[in-house]
Order: structure tokens, then sequence, then C-alpha cells
């Protein structure tokens, strides 16, 4: 859940509160103001006093020409259904053939291990980023755990979710995978793995720096709350290695497949187009808002003790929520 507070208190200093919030403010930016062009004629007619030329219609109409291209994209209709741009768009994670394939097990500098955290995309971002990390490293990642203790609680583990054995060969390019230490390579080290957590964006010469030495010494690794934990900055075969985890490693099991499959045949059924909101109405979530929902003391109590988790969280969502 480390994740969330941020990512909300960065909406909040960007002055949005949310998509909805701020779009109508910015399309009214937009616009002319009268005020403007008010004011953009006088300074014309006030100049025009010394140089003698009179603001005529023809400068009127170059005015308000500069303006109007831009008023009219305001009322342009939107069509949410396709893009003009979606042509431009293509998936680029073909492997590029000078990249350094995968260093096989018994060669690698040590086992990389992660501990998720979040709700499962958080999760998968930071699966995602883990395989690159080991790329970086030339280590052997182990098959990452999932968070069973943050906001879900959900016990179910990687292999429940996704499929395994496909993510492990379909990566066997990039990086070597295993499903857990050997066990002879676990009673060889005197010690359980090393734990540490890098810092939030890290760049590649922070793990090549600080964690591949202990790496090394240690046979075996673990990165804990792995969430955005690599900088989102990297060259462009590590980007493309970031889409073929996740775009074509991380496969659904089969019998989720077979849900979504279903749920989206039966709303096809009722339409062939349809819109998915997720809409995000929880505890943290709520918290965040700093609004009061009238749930009575029980809410304000709750999400009072969840507000004072978050240092970033404002001052004024610190006391008790107001009606919005
Ligand atoms: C490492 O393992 C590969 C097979 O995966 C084997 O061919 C190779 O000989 C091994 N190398 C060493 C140094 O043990
Ligand atoms: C990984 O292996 C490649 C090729 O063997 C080598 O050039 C690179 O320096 C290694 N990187 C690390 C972090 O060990």
């Amino acid at each position: 859940m480390g994740r969330k507070p941020d990512a909300v208190a960065k909406s909040y200093h960007s002055g949005g509160g949310g998509a909805a919030a701020s779009s109508p403010r910015a399309a009214r930016k937009a616009s002319p103001s009268p005020v403007f062009l008010g004011t953009a004629l006088f300074v014309l007619g006030f100049v025009s006093l010394f140089t003698g030329h009179v603001v005529t219609d023809a400068d009127w109409a170059r005015i308000r020409s500069r303006w109007r291209p831009k008023q009219h994209r305001n009322y342009e209709p939107i069509d949410i259904w396709e893009s003009k741009y979606s042509s431009m768009y293509y998936g680029c994670s073909e492997r590029s053939t000078g990249f350094r394939s995968a260093v096989p097990e018994n060669s690698s500098t040590g086992y990389l291990l992660i501990a998720t955290s979040g709700g499962l995309n958080q999760q998968r971002i930071g699966i995602t980023d883990a395989v690159v990390v080991a790329w970086i490293l030339n280590a052997t990642l182990v098959v990452p755990e999932l968070d069973h203790h943050s906001f879900w609680k959900d016990d179910s583990d990687f292999s429940d979710i996704f499929d395994v054995e496909w993510f492990i060969s379909h990566l066997s390019k990039d990086v070597t995978i295993v499903k857990r230490i050997p066990y002879e390579v676990m009673l060889s080290m005197d010690k359980l793995p090393w734990t540490m957590r890098a810092p939030r964006k890290s760049v590649p010469e922070f793990y090549i720096d600080e964690v591949l030495p202990i790496l090394m010494r240690r046979r075996a690794l673990q990165l804990t709350k792995f969430d955005y934990r690599l900088t989102s900055d990297l060259d462009e075969d590590l980007q493309k290695l970031r889409c073929r985890v996740n775009f074509h490693a991380l496969k659904f099991t089969s019998s989720i497949h077979a849900m979504g499959q279903k749920l989206v045949q039966k709303l096809r059924l009722m339409n062939t187009r349809y819109v998915a909101i997720h809409l995000r109405f929880e505890p943290d979530m709520l918290a965040f808002s700093g609004c009061y929902y009238g749930g009575g003391e029980k809410e304000r109590k709750e999400l009072g003790e969840i507000r004072k988790r978050w240092d970033t969280l404002p001052v004024r969502l610190l006391k008790l929520g107001v009606e919005c």
C-alpha cells in the first residue's frame, strides 16, 4: 500500500484533485477570456494614439482569428471510441539482437528475491522491475512471492494468479528464473537471505554499486517492498524487456483467463461497447480524499486512523473529514 500515498499526494500537489476536477478548469483556462481580448484591444488602441494607427476591422479579425482555432477545438465533439492517434501506437517488446542473454544459474551472481507490495497492479509493476534488475545484476531471479499482508490480505500465490511455467520459459532468453533457491544452496548459506530496500526509482548504477556486492557475498538477497524501485528512465533495450515481462510473460492462469472471457462475452451480449470503471471507493482512497461520506463516528474514527499513517498528507486533511 506504500505506493498509494505518494501517488495521490502527487495529484494533490499538482493542484488537480483528479481528472474530473481539473479538466473543466483547464478548458476554462484555454478559452480566451473577454477580459484578455478587451485588454488586447485597449493596448492596440492605446498604441495607435502614438502611431496614428487606428485598429481596423482587419486588425480585429486578425486578433480574433488567432484565438478562434483554439476556441473551436474545445467544442469539437470527442469520440471516445476511436482516436486518430491509435494507428501510431505499436508494440515494441521485440528483443534486440545484441541484447545480452540470460546468465545460467550456475554462473549467475546470486539469487535475487523480491517481496512485492500493494495491490495486484502494483505487485505486477514490482515483478516487471525485478526481472530487469535481475538482468542488470546477472542474477538468477526467484519467482516472486505475492504480498499477502497489505490491503487485500489475499493469500494467492504467484502460481494462483500467473502461469508460472510460462513466465519462466518466456523469459528464459533474458533472465534465468527459478521457483526457489536450491536446497543445497540454502544449506550452504550460513544465514537467511540478506534483506534490503532500494530507494524509490533507483538507477541501474545503484543496483550495481550497492546491491551487487552484497548479493555476491551472501549468494541470495531479498529486496523488500519492491514497488517502483527502478527508475522509469531506462535505455530502450531494458524498456523492451519491461514490455516483454508485462505484456507477454505475465499471463493469467487459464482459470482467471476463462473467467475474464466469460465476463467479456456477457458484456458483449448486452452491447458491442462497454466502459469499465474502477471507482476506487476504498478506505485508503476515502481517507485521502479528506471527505466525510456520512458513515458517522465509525467512519470518522477509521478514516482518521488511516490518515494518521501518512506524513505526506496535507495538514488540513488530517483533521476530521468534511462533507464534500
Ligand atoms: C552450468 O550449467 C550448464 C547447464 O545448465 C552446464 O552446461 C555447465 O557446464 C555448467 N557450468 C558450470 C561451471 O558448472
Ligand atoms: C554481466 O555479464 C556480462 C557478460 O558476461 C558482463 O559484461 C557484465 O559486466 C556483467 N554485469 C554484472 C553486473 O555482473
